[in-house]
């Protein structure tokens, strides 16, 4: 689990994102849609998937709005997360694997810009501050 390090690491940098948070929510959700086409299944209701269209926007916002409860309540991950993770499992029916992809494309664009900040001991904290998250997400699906 996240040590206090990994837990300020976390913070730090989440404080240094927050102010761009949207942008790189669009950004992710946009690259998700690009490299990984199957997670699209799940938004086929929207009328325009491509990168940084309005709905891309408006909800990427919300994407990066979720992962910033998850930073506020880090020492309460699955308490924060367990009613966006009843919703997924339960209304919106999406598989938990895809939790780690949308986890990953947001690192990436973290990395990308923020790369003085994305050191090896920053990468290594992030990761397992998304494992959790991911984990927290899938804690409802039964
Ligand atoms: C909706 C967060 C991963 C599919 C939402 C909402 C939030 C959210 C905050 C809006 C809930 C509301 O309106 O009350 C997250 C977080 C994730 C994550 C923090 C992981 C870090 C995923 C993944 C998928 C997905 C991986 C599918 C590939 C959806 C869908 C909706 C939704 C289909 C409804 C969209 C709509 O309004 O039409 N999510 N989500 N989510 N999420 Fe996620």
């Amino acid at each position: 689990s996240l040590s206090e390090k990994d837990k300020a690491i976390v913070k730090a940098l989440w404080a240094k994102i927050s102010p761009t948070a949207d942008q790189l929510g669009c950004e992710a959700l946009s690259r998700m849609f690009l490299v990984f086409p199957q997670t699209k299944t799940y938004f086929s209701h929207w009328p325009d998937l491509s990168p940084g269209s309005n709905s891309v926007k408006a909800h990427g916002k919300k994407v990066m709005e979720g992962i910033g409860e998850a930073v506020n309540n880090i020492d309460d991950l699955f308490g924060a997360m367990s009613n966006l993770s009843e919703l997924h499992a339960f209304k919106l029916r999406v598989d938990p694997a895809n939790f780690k992809i949308l986890s990953h494309n947001v690192l990436v664009v973290i990395a990308k810009t923020f790369p003085k900040d994305f050191t090896a001991e920053a990468h290594l904290s992030l990761e397992k501050f998304f494992a959790r998250v991911a984990l927290a997400l899938s804690d409802k699906y039964r």
